[in-house]
């Protein structure tokens, strides 16, 4: 019995060992078919080594197993090999903060190691940063994979042709940028030599090469693209500088293709191509962002021969399109997105555009649209975003214009010339609750009695409100300050609103949220709103001080534009202003503050302008200005400062362009200093008391345009050079104690008028009458030599020898002028307009709107 048990076992036990025997030098795989081997679990390990994963995203890949909860590793059931990688940085950067989503890329080199991967068929590394290397060449020899997505993940240089080896591949996603991103991905430089290498990818269905330079491809894209057989459902080629749109393609291979995004591409073309007509399964046609003319009647039109036409997005804004919005394109039924902003449209919006019963976004802004807006627009009942601004709409938008509109989220509106009403009636409640509301132009209510809109009581999702210029006189409701606490945008410019404002307010996004109530009546002390970015409360009737704890905290931190001119504040300038760290463009000119600037003692690195004129300043400019190394304009004039032009002012050499210190009690010299401002372009130091000569060194102003000097007591010479500076277009000189000739050497410069050297009993020659005694001539410190050279370098077009000098000079000032005109206008424009979009905007949806 013993002994017969004892055999069992050792029968078992052979039978054990026999089993091990043949199992045990076999590789893992073979006990457990579904687990990875060792050549790609090490070639995985290979290739997780040569990555920098700062965020600890591939801490699972330990262990034998690689099919088994290694993050983004899918094997094959069956033979347990590699057929899934998907690395995709799992932030998505429409969500998260920039720091977050940089924190989870991968970052390093892609070893060729993956090569090992036989069977992989899904690759995806989207979204993670290989900081400016190309894609590599090894890459082309996956050959199983059917989806490759390397999209916005820095690479950069020429895309490897050889991917054309990837016969296998459905889906290939390189797309390189995102619009609404541009600070998280910067657009790389990355293109391809040609696109022969598409045609030999026989199942591609799906391809993106959006920011990709295809400029070397622009002649034969379309035919390389053709070759495909039909299987290509979607096409995706946004900014790609493809330029050449050919009109027409005599047989069209991609007859199935669902999605066509040409969008930005300055494609030239008299008219929608042909070519397109046929695609009886298009979905999706973007055009936008080209060069394209013609009308849109004949695409419509061709598309009519389809049985069914299926397309859901037409978006053709910003080109050349003209002519009528036809009446056929109330076939697209099933027309879901209509964008036409930004071309030549003209006459009314066509009767059959109501059978667009699917329309759910509707953009005809700038265009030249005419009549009246119809009211049958208001049982498009699906409509989520209209925008019809810009255009030369008339007569009334009525309560009937939104009917049914329960869905609508933004709508936009102006009228052009033509005086055009918002009448609803008096206790209307809309169908909908509106996001953004962004009225401008016209009149809200009757002439005699426009009180403010009581519907928007309704209105509880407000994010931005704009009502600009609709003729509301009336106070603002106190309903009104509760009713939206998550607005970011509130322009209710331009009306005649009256009342003291509430004198406290949150706004939601910290440092974000932009108000302004520029020309209107409101009247009381300046209000004090936490979480603005811009604030304008321009020409209105507020009056006292500013409030002395302005810039402090929460109220300063995040505001780039404070505008409070044109009002009554009087008191003096509170210190706290200069607390405010992300400050940009100050304006309190016009009011009737007193005491001295304030010391800057913080340096605002980003401090534009400042604008103090108009106001009783008094003392001297505090020398902590100069420490502002960012300031472009400075404007000081018509106050009553005394002291000395700072001569530390020299130190903003690279950003100083705008100096206007006139109408004050200014005394001493002009600093030589100031001629090292070499980005100067316009300096007023007029009615002042300054003494001395100009500064000869005014030559190294080259790019002077403006340059008034008068009623002062400045003595000496006017320096030849003057006449000489190439961009010099205003002068005046009068009213001081100048002597000697006047150097007329350019006759081209508009130095002609006697009124701007009147004034200087000791100056002579022409254009003023007095004539120079000959002691007098010259006296104004250059010799004749000086003159001869300076002709030269008028004349120098002709001399060969500095023919390319010249050219250079030429180039830079036309380009400077430009850049000046941009300046000179901010000086009125910055700080009246907002300076960045508002979040609501911001999100992905908003390019794809157009
Ligand atoms: C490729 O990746 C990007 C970013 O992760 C994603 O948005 C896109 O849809 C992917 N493409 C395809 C074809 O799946
Ligand atoms: C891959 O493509 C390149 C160029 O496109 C070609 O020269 C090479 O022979 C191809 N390799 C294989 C293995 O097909
Ligand atoms: C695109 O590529 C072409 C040809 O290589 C080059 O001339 C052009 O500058 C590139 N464009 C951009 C915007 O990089
Ligand atoms: C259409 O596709 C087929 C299949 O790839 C190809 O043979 C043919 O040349 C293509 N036609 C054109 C006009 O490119
Ligand atoms: C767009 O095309 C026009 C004419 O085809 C050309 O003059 C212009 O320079 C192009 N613009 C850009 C940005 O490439
Ligand atoms: C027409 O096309 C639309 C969109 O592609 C589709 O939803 C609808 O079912 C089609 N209708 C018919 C009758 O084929
Ligand atoms: C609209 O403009 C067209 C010309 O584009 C003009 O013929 C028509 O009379 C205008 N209609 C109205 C209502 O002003
Ligand atoms: C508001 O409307 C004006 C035109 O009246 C337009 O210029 C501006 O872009 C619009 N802003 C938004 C955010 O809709
Ligand atoms: C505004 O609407 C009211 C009725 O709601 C009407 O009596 C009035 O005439 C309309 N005014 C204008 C200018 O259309
Ligand atoms: C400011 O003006 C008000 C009248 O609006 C006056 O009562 C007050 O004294 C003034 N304050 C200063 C500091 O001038
Ligand atoms: C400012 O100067 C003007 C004239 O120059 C003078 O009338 C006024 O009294 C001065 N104001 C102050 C506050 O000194
Ligand atoms: C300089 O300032 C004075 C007084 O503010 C002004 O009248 C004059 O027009 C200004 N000069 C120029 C050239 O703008």
């Amino acid at each position: 019995m013993a002994s017969k048990i004892a055999l069992v076992g050792i029968l078992n036990i052979l039978t054990l060992l026999h089993l091990f025997s043949e199992i045990l030098p076999l590789h893992a795989s073979k006990l457990n078919p579904n687990s990875c081997s060792v050549i790609e679990r090490d070639a995985l390990l290979k290739f997780k080594e040569d990555l920098d994963d700062s965020a600890g995203r591939l801490v699972s890949w330990v262990g034998d197993d690689c099919c088994k909860e290694w993050l983004g590793v899918e094997c094959n059931q069956e033979t347990g090999k590699v057929t899934k990688l998907d690395l995709r940085n799992p932030s998505d950067p429409f969500v998260v903060d920039l720091l977050t989503f940089q924190s989870s890329q991968l970052r390093g080199n892609l070893n060729p190691s993956l090569l090992e991967l036989k069977s992989l068929e899904y690759l995806d590394l989207s979204l993670n940063n290989f900081e400016n290397t190309p894609i590599p060449d090894f890459i082309g020899s996956l050959h199983s994979l059917t989806y490759l997505n390397l999209s916005l993940s820095s690479f950069v240089g020429l895309i490897p042709p050889n991917l054309g080896n990837l016969s296998n591949l459905v889906f290939l996603d390189l797309h390189a940028f995102i619009l609404e991103f541009n600070n998280v991905f910067p657009i790389p430089n990355i293109w391809v030599s040609d696109l022969n290498w598409i045609s030999q990818l026989p199942s591609l269905q799906y391809l993106n090469l959006g920011y990709v330079n295809l400029s070397l491809a622009s002649d034969t894209w379309l035919h390389e693209v053709n070759k495909l057989p039909n299987s290509l459902h979607e096409l995706h080629l946004p900014s790609c500088h493809l330029q050449n749109l050919p009109i027409s393609l005599p047989v069209v291979n991609f007859s199935s293709i669902h999605v066509i995004n040409l969008r930005d591409n300055n494609l030239t073309s008299s008219s929608i191509p042909q070519w397109l007509f046929s695609l009886c399964n298009l979905q999706t046609l973007v055009l936008s962002f080209n060069q394209i003319s013609g009308e849109l009647n004949d695409f419509v039109g061709g598309l009519s021969k389809c049985k069914n036409i299926s397309l859901e997005v037409l978006r053709l804004s910003f080109n050349q399109l003209s002519g009528e919005i036809p009446n056929t394109l109330g076939n697209l039924k099933n027309l879901k997105h209509l964008a036409l902003k930004n071309n030549f449209f003209s006459g009314s919006i066509p009767e059959p555009i109501e059978d667009l019963s699917n329309l759910e976004i509707l953009v005809l802004s700038a265009n030249k649209l005419n009549g009246t807006v119809p009211e049958f627009i208001g049982r498009l009942n699906k409509l989520v975003f209209m925008y019809l601004e810009d255009n030369y709409w008339e007569g009334v938008i009525s309560d009937s214009h939104f009917l049914q509109l329960k869905n609508l989220k933004e709508f936009v509106f102006s009228s052009g010339n033509n005086p055009m009403v918002f009448n609803v009636s008096k206790d209307w409640v809309p169908p909908f609750s509106l996001q953004l509301l962004n009225i401008s132009n016209c009149q809200m209510g009757s002439i005699s009695n426009s009180k403010f809109p009581s519907w928007l009581q309704t209105q509880k999702d407000l994010v931005f409100l704009r009502l600009q210029n609709v003729g509301i006189s009336d106070q603002i409701p106190d309903w009104f300050w509760e009713l939206t606490p998550q607005l970011q945008v509130l322009d209710l410019s331009h009306n005649k609103l009256q009342g003291k404002l509430p004198k406290s307010l949150v706004f939601p996004i910290p440092r974000f949220s932009q108000v302004d109530l520029s020309f209107n009546q409101f009247d009381g002390p300046i209000p004090l709103w936490q979480g603005l970015s811009f604030l304008s409360l321009r020409n209105n009737l507020f009056s006292g001080p500013i409030p002395e704890n302005i810039g402090q905290g929460l109220l300063g931190v995040g505001m780039n534009v404070l505008d409070l001119s044109w009002n009554s504040l009087n008191g003096s300038i509170p210190s706290s202003l200069t607390e405010m760290l992300n400050l940009k463009v100050v304006s309190i000119s016009n009011n009737q503050l007193s005491g001295n600037i304030p010391p800057w003692e913080n340096n605002l690195q980003q401090l534009l302008a400042i604008d103090l004129s108009g106001n009783n300043l008094l003392g001297s400019i505090p020398i902590s200005l100069c420490s502002q190394l960012s300031l472009q304009i400075l404007s000081f004039s018509n106050n009553n400062l005394t002291g000395k032009i700072p001569p530390c002012l020299g130190i903003l050499s690279s950003s100083l362009r705008l100096i206007d210190m006139s109408r004050n009690h200014l005394e001493g010299e002009i600093p030589e200093e100031i001629t090292s401002l070499s980005e100067l372009r316009s300096l007023n130091l007029s009615w002042n008391q300054l003494t001395g000569k100009i500064p000869n060194q005014i030559e190294r102003l080259e790019d002077l345009q403006t340059l008034d000097l008068s009623n002062n007591h400045l003595s000496g010479p006017i320096p030849a050079i003057i006449s000489f500076m190439p961009l010099l277009n205003q002068l005046n000189l009068s009213n001081n104690d100048l002597s000697g000739q006047i150097p007329a050497i350019n006759q081209l410069k508009p130095f002609n008028d006697p009124s701007i050297y009147e004034g200087n009993p000791k100056l002579c020659g022409p254009p003023l009458k007095i004539s120079c005694s000959k002691s007098t001539k010259n006296d104004n410190g250059y010799g004749p030599k000086w003159f001869l050279w300076l002709s030269v370098v008028v004349g120098c077009l002709v001399v060969v020898g500095l023919l390319t000098a010249c050219g250079g000079l030429i180039i830079k000032s036309s380009w400077r002028n430009a850049y000046f005109q941009f300046v000179d206008e901010s000086k009125e424009r910055i700080s009246t307009s907002f300076n960045s979009m508002p979040l609501v905007l911001k999100g992905k949806k908003y390019w794809e709107r157009l």
